[in-house]
């Protein structure tokens, strides 16, 4: 794996619709493979007004793997190799609560954990250290904060604070589930916020999401009969999408 000379001062993990970040400059690609194996494709590392970035697109450049099947582990572990310390969570998601209608951007500060069957742990190989890391605060504070102040000065519309509900997938969920959901506390709900998040803090990284809203969930909208298609949710994401560049530009 290559040395670099200038910290990566943000990664970014892009999610279902971003697969690139337009403002990188100065990019060189790395392939690094991790302890844990390799992670979901290269990371493009660049420059963003002459700070340097990661971009790791999470299902891969041409979205070839589902939620349950990205290495997490590798993700996180090649960009901490690189050099960064602070990442950047792009997560599309559907909206249950009112405040987070399709192509709202949304910096959750809560998280709860559907998933099943994920390697979830970074203390997996007999021997290693137990590691019990608190996670009452699942994002970083810090970052948060930074997050919200960057979408303020980059006037960007972003709805502070929320409940992540990590699902699955790959399917959607049913009205019942998002409904329980909705009962549980939960404001968002994605596939891919977990184990990210529980291993970002186990590595010892700075970690925060924001979460892109591409659709109400089943049933949570005006027309509780309405059908999630995927063209909805890819027009929804790049419309929302709009105001990333300057935000990032401005985190
Ligand atoms: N559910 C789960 N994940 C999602 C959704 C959804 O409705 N929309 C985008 N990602």
């Amino acid at each position: 794996m290559t040395t670099q000379t200038h910290p990566i001062e943000l990664a970014v993990i892009g999610g279902t619709g971003l697969y690139q970040l337009a403002d990188l400059q100065d990019v060189e690609t790395h392939q690094p493979v991790t302890h844990f194996g390799a992670p979901s494709g290269p990371i493009r590392v660049g420059t963003i007004d002459g700070h340097r970035v990661a971009f790791l697109a999470r299902h891969g450049e041409g979205h070839s793997l589902p939620p349950h099947q990205i290495n997490y582990r590798a993700n996180l572990a090649a960009l901490k190799a690189l050099g960064a310390r602070c990442v950047l969570a792009l997560n599309t998601v559907g909206g249950i609560t009112e405040r987070f209608g399709p192509r709202v951007l949304g910096c959750p500060d809560q998280l709860i954990d559907y998933t099943w069957g994920r390697v979830s742990t970074i203390c997996e190989e007999p021997g290693s250290e137990v590691i019990h890391v608190d996670f009452g605060e699942p994002y970083t504070r810090s970052l948060r904060a930074s997050i919200v102040d960057a979408a303020a000065d980059a006037g960007v519309a972003l709805v502070d604070g929320g409940c992540y509900g990590a699902t699955q997938g790959p399917r959607l969920e049913t009205r019942a589930e998002i409904a329980r959901m909705r009962r549980d506390g939960c404001d968002l709900v994605g596939m891919t916020g977990m184990p990210e998040a529980g291993l970002a803090r186990e590595l010892g990284l700075d970690y925060a999401c924001l979460a892109i809203v591409a659709n109400w969930a089943a049933g949570a909208g005006p027309d509780p009969d309405e059908v999630i298609t995927l063209q909805d949710v890819l027009d929804n994401v790049a419309a929302a999408s709009s105001g990333l560049p300057s935000l990032i530009g401005a985190l």
